[in-house]
């Protein structure tokens, strides 16, 4: 179908699902296991209901943000996703061009398929990019990695947490990557340098080699957040890796209900925070669910498969038409809502008591 009968982020998947190379779709909507994560991610959503407020004069709505005290557009950010090529010859790039347009951040993955100096060459003067790190066994390149990245730039490291080993794919395992052992599918056989070893004491190390914020990518409960937050840490994404990790590990979203009970117990600490913001990424693919998880005390959300499939089925126009589709729910949203701006998504706009604590 044309691009102009695609209505929201869901159609872009369904159709990607029928025009993608076989191998790419396999790579890009495999999750771990029984893919359950994966499918509870978007579900929990399902689980949180709005309290929406009147007569609020909602003429005027700005969605707009700071995320990291860079500026953004919308609360959200396109995460790290490796091997942006298999679904499109200009891989990450399309994604960085519509960053720009759109005024959003990308965070380039390590295992982009375009080079990172390439990408930040394609980026525009002065468009903001974040960094996802998965940390190699020899330390010096790890040093190597991320000094370069502060040097052009990148206003935020991501380090990636939840992948001490990759999940086990079985869809893309299924499809025989080439590359190397025939049998590991695209992930495992790209990922063997990323060490197990990495813990709690490496976060001194890191905070010496850098002074760009450090967050944590895949916490998923409140004793790792809280740790994170007393080594001095910028924040943390709550998420699952899509599901691709830990099957029956809980939606980011679900997390972040604790978390943010739990700091605030324990540590004083109120949501949004500047000093210690919170992320969550998984199954978002409404501006919806991009205002629940402010609501509850996110600063920004991370958006995974969804501009993998619209780049892939559609090239450049897909992924500007799904930014669009964004900007134009979060228009209407905000306003049924009651709020006028990011700061008047609070906590008393959403019944969030289906959600358990722990
Ligand atoms: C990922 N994700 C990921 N995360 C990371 O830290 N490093 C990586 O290299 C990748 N690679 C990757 C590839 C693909 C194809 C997918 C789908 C995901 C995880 C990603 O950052 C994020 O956590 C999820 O994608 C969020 O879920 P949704 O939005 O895809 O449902």
């Amino acid at each position: 179908p044309p691009l102009s009968e695609i209505l929201n982020l869901h159609d872009f998947e369904a159709i990607a699902k029928h025009t993608m190379p076989e191998k790419a779709w396999a790579y890009y909507s495999s999750a771990a296991d029984d893919e359950i994560t994966n499918r509870e991610n978007h579900a929990a959503f399902h689980r949180i209901w709005f309290r929406p407020r009147i007569l609020k004069n909602v003429t005027k709505v700005d969605w707009s943000t700071t995320i990291l005290g860079q500026k953004s557009s919308m609360p959200l950010y396109i995460t790290a996703t490796a091997l942006g090529k298999l679904g499109h010859p200009d891989g990450e790039l399309n994604l960085t061009r519509a960053a720009a347009k759109h005024g959003i951040i990308q965070m380039i993955p390590t295992l982009a398929s375009c080079s990172f100096d390439e990408i930040m060459d394609t980026a525009a003067p002065g468009q903001v990019q974040f960094f996802q790190l998965y940390v190699n066994k020899d330390r010096e390149i790890t040093k190597r990695i991320v000094q370069h990245a502060e040097q052009r730039g990148i206003k935020g490291l991501f380090i990636t947490v939840d992948a001490p080993q990759l999940g086990r794919r079985e869809k893309d395992m299924r499809q025989k990557f080439e590359a190397e052992d025939p049998s590991e599918g695209a992930a495992r056989a790209i990922s063997s340098f990323i060490d197990p070893g990495l813990d709690w004491s490496d976060m001194a190390w890191f905070k010496s080699i850098t002074k760009m914020p450090l967050i944590l990518k895949g916490v998923q409960c409140w004793e790792d957040a809280l740790e994170a937050y007393d080594l001095g840490l910028n924040g943390v994404v709550l998420s699952n890796h899509g599901g691709r990790q830990l099957d029956f590990a809980r939606s980011g979203i679900e997390v972040l209900v604790e978390v943010t009970s739990k700091l605030k117990e324990m540590r004083g600490l109120s949501f949004p925070n500047e000093k210690f913001q919170l992320f969550v990424d998984g199954g978002v693919r409404r501006a919806t669910d991009v205002m629940k998880a402010i609501a509850l005390g996110a600063t920004a959300v991370g958006v995974g498969r969804p501009f993998l499939y619209a780049y892939s089925a559609y090239g450049p126009e897909g992924i500007n038409q799904a930014l669009q589709i964004l900007h134009d729910e979060f228009e209407m949203n905000m306003r049924l809502l009651g709020a006028r701006n990011i700061k008047e998504v609070v906590a008393g706009m959403v019944d969030a008591s289906n959600i358990h604590l722990h």
